[in-house]
């Protein structure tokens, strides 16, 4: 399989996965020919990359760090009670979120031992599974990645489970502010702006009353968009006064901000989302934070197309735990024209190899294809 943007999809290609919504159901099946009006629906959904099938690398899989039934009911728990929330306007919002705390908890619980059980990284977020609204797969992802970066920083368990339901209700401040500024498809007006950024205090409210929930957890809601250099906000304070799990945080969300499709822009491949980490490291963001979170993720997904600095190219065929940023590649393609007998390169060893691109396209298409300097 080889990960490809949806824009390069050609007709008769065919995806490695079915993509399925959260109901279970599907929206396009694996292994049939794509058509024209088939792509132009995956483009409509939303989605930038899909995985297609394709002979040379059909052994490569990509493996996925929580299993898809995890992620469903962690989704799941998420929409139900953010909705009931949304829902239960003017209401009692703490009695309805204290009634969903448990649900959260064992969501928080089964997500930590799967990334325990596993020694995977974790992978590029898979989009064969749509979710109506991206609040509810963002506050799952930030969670995932909250947790990794904790695991790596050696966070002690009762740590990580508040740390985990700070990160799954960071955003549940944004069920109290109105659809028409939260679904608002253009970009917002100062006054608006201003309405949506008490998001952090509105969760920060939710969450610090209930009972038997750290006060902790509420601070992630609170703290989650500040930065290093004191610009971020509610508070604008500085690096020395944001908790940890306030830095944590927000590199999650950031990340997950800039790999996730949303309406104004593409998404990002896991190195370029990195990239802007790293070019805020230090201002907006922790680089020891950074550091632990690029340990813990898959930089460069199975099935990226990648080229390299003698003008080799190939797949990235799998990871090399350990060395996050130094996969197995099989080289198929020299100067852009394929070689008669693909091999390996493990770039844990071939310490010298550089990868100068990356890009989301296979074959003809190349001439055309998103290059993305690394
Ligand atoms: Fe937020």
């Amino acid at each position: 399989m080889r990960l490809v943007a949806t824009k390069y999809l050609q007709p008769g290609m065919t995806l490695h996965k079915a993509v399925t919504n959260d109901k279970d159901q599907v929206l396009l099946n694996e292994g049939v020919p794509l058509t024209n009006r088939m792509i132009l629906r995956l483009q409509e959904l939303g989605i930038t990359f899909v995985y297609i099938a394709d002979s040379r690398t059909s052994d490569i899989k990509s493996k996925n760090t929580v299993s898809d039934q995890t992620q469903k009911q962690a989704i799941r728990t998420i929409e139900s009670n953010f909705k009931e929330i949304k829902d239960g306007k003017n209401i009692n919002y703490a009695s309805i979120l204290q009634q969903s705390t448990k649900g959260f908890r064992s969501v928080v619980q089964s997500i930590l031992s799967e990334l325990k059980g596993s020694k995977e990284l974790l992978s590029l977020l898979s989009e064969v599974m749509i979710y109506d609204h991206y609040i509810f797969s963002h506050s799952f992802n930030v969670t995932l990645y909250s947790l990794s970066i904790g695991m790596e920083l050696k966070l002690k368990e009762k740590q990580l489970e508040v740390l985990g339901l700070g990160a799954m209700l960071h955003d549940v401040g944004k069920m109290m502010i109105s659809t028409d500024i939260l679904m608002k498809p253009g970009r917002l007006t100062e006054e608006e702006f201003t309405e949506m950024k008490k998001h952090t205090v509105y969760g920060y409210k939710l969450i610090k009353d209930l009972p038997n929930v750290s006060l902790l957890s509420a601070h992630c809601a609170l703290q989650h968009h500040e930065r290093l250099d004191g610009s971020g906000y509610p508070r604008a304070i500085k690096g020395p006064d944001i908790h940890l799990f306030g830095k944590i945080l927000a590199v999650a969300d950031v990340f997950d901000a800039v790999t996730s499709n949303r309406s104004y822009r593409p998404a990002m491949l896991p190195h370029e989302g990195l990239e802007m980490l790293y070019s805020g490291s230090g201002k907006h963001f922790d680089a020891d934070i950074i550091k632990a979170f690029r340990k813990s993720i898959v930089i460069y997904p199975e099935g990226l197309s990648v080229t390299f600095h003698d003008g080799r190219s190939g797949v990235v065929i799998r990871q090399n735990p350990g060395f996050c940023d130094r996969p197995v590649i099989r080289i198929l393609e020299k100067n852009d024209q394929p070689i008669e007998n693909p091999y390996e390169v493990d770039l844990s060893k071939e310490l010298d190899m550089m990868i100068v691109k990356c890009s989301t396209t296979v074959g003809e298409d190349m001439q055309k294809q998103k290059e993305t300097t690394v």
